[in-house]
């Protein structure tokens, strides 16, 4: 990874081509440059072109820590920060609540949210996400719900309140928290700067400190379809947002998890919902499930919530009946049924053996193509759109067996999206051995030069 120049020149005067110039040239920008680019880009006096040179800049040759944590504390200060340390725990009215809550960097079938938020609302935490929508490759919590009929993640602050309050949980658009980030966010999706430390790290920490959390719980992704492909990279990207999150007086944490093969069985919006409820149910993927209560047992702690086992709330019913409550505050209709693309085309296996290499960029192009994800900035999503995975590595296939279907409201998306599944896969005659799920648990960042 490139880095910047410690101490070269400050931004004196401070236009945009002036501060492109400083970090194009591998320099380092003053507090002052960040807080006037970010501010002047929020409010429309940094033009779209600009920014984009200055981000391709940044891409390029990095920003330092202290850059990144500026950059951060401009973005927070773009917007509102929302505070609901008065509230209390659901049916409770004496004990305050644990705001806690979880982000990912972004991975293929990455649908821990869904099951997870449910899970930890009804161990006693309470849950304010912000979230986002499909970016790159990625998908979006958002995107995935929105394909329950009627659901809406665009809450205004009363409703969240009075969701938190009410249920323990809402998921909503980041709206006006960190607006900085919206704008970077869908600049950076279609000007290839999406996978850059101080990049991602800001745009993470600044949603999740604005957001009202008291703790947090990063899921960093690394592998081929995540943004950081080794884990020396994932690694440093985990310390600087653990340090960031620390520095505002949220306890903030990170588990480092494969991102090789997707997550799950399925890849897409409708077919991760329908994924979710499996869980939900007591059943699903086995990854899904270890990742998802992974990840609830460091949110319960860091929460300082004790009591109910997480892997208890599958098995009672208890986390279905707190989704159930917090999709039908949020406008979802789960008796209605879930779209599904009615083209389909399937991908069978033409020997037998063990399902081998099974790479997560290859089937999210695939899912992307079919029409799960965007091609261009505020474009609707096809929400039938994805792909089922029938054998995970190492599961045994049988000649002619089935292994993908895919799915589609438009046939002619189908020839694409085989293509990009083309090489994505193997059926060997052994099983190989893989990294674990859980790579590591990072609690404390013992920082961090340049990013
Ligand atoms: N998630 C975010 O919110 N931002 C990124 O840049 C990547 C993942």
């Amino acid at each position: 990874m490139q880095t910047s120049r410690e101490g070269s020149s400050a931004v004196t005067n401070l236009d945009a081509p002036s501060v492109i110039r400083v970090k194009r040239d591998g320099g380092v920008l003053s507090d002052a440059a960040i807080d006037w680019v970010i501010d002047g880009y929020t409010h429309g006096r940094v033009a779209d072109e600009q920014m984009s040179a200055l981000l391709m800049a940044i891409f390029l040759n990095g920003m330092t820590v202290a850059e990144t944590t500026r950059w951060t504390a401009a973005m927070v200060a773009s917007g509102e920060r929302f505070d609901f340390t008065d509230l209390h725990r659901p049916g409770s009215s004496d004990r305050p609540a644990a705001l806690v809550d979880k982000h990912s960097t972004g991975g293929v079938g990455d649908k821990i949210t869904i099951p997870l938020l449910p899970v930890v609302m009804a161990c006693g935490a309470t849950v304010p996400q912000a979230s986002g929508r499909g970016l790159g490759h990625t998908g979006g919590t958002l995107d995935k719900l929105e394909s329950i009929p009627g659901f809406t993640g665009e809450l205004s602050k009363d409703r969240i309140r009075r969701q938190l309050s009410e249920v323990g949980g809402a998921i909503f658009a980041a709206g006006e928290l960190a607006p900085a980030d919206r704008k970077i966010y869908a600049l950076r999706d279609i000007t290839a700067t999406v996978d850059s430390t101080p990049l991602i790290a800001s745009s993470v920490m600044s949603k999740k400190l604005a957001e009202g959390a008291r703790a947090l719980v990063l899921d960093v992704k690394v592998g081929r379809g995540a943004f950081l492909k080794t884990e020396a990279d994932a690694r440093e990207l985990a310390r600087i947002m653990i340090d960031l999150g620390n520095s505002y007086g949220v306890p903030t944490r990170a588990l480092l998890t494969d991102m090789n093969c997707p997550l799950g069985l399925t890849v897409g919006n409708s077919v991760e919902i329908t994924e979710s409820l499996e869980i939900l149910a007591g059943g699903g993927p086995a990854d899904v499930v270890e990742l998802t209560l992974a990840l609830a047992r460091e949110m319960l702690e860091v929460a300082g919530v004790d009591g109910t086992d997480p892997a208890e709330t599958l098995r009672d019913g208890s986390a279905m009946d707190r989704f159930r409550a917090l999709i039908a505050a949020q406008g979802g209709d789960l008796s209605r049924p879930l779209p599904l693309g009615s083209a389909t085309e399937t991908v069978t296996a033409s020997h037998g053996g063990v399902m081998g290499d099974l790479d997560a960029m290859g089937v999210a192009m695939a899912a992307w193509r079919l029409g799960a994800g965007r091609a261009q900035p505020g474009e609707p999503v096809q929400l039938g759109a994805g792909v089922r995975i029938h054998r995970k590595p190492g599961e045994p296939v049988a000649a002619g067996e089935t292994l993908f279907t895919l799915y589609t409201e438009t046939a002619d998306r189908l020839p694409g999206a085989l293509a990009e599944l083309d090489g994505a896969w193997t059926v060997d005659d052994a099983a190989a051995a893989r990294r674990p799920l859980i790579i590591d648990r990072i609690c404390s960042a013992e920082s961090a030069g340049s990013v």
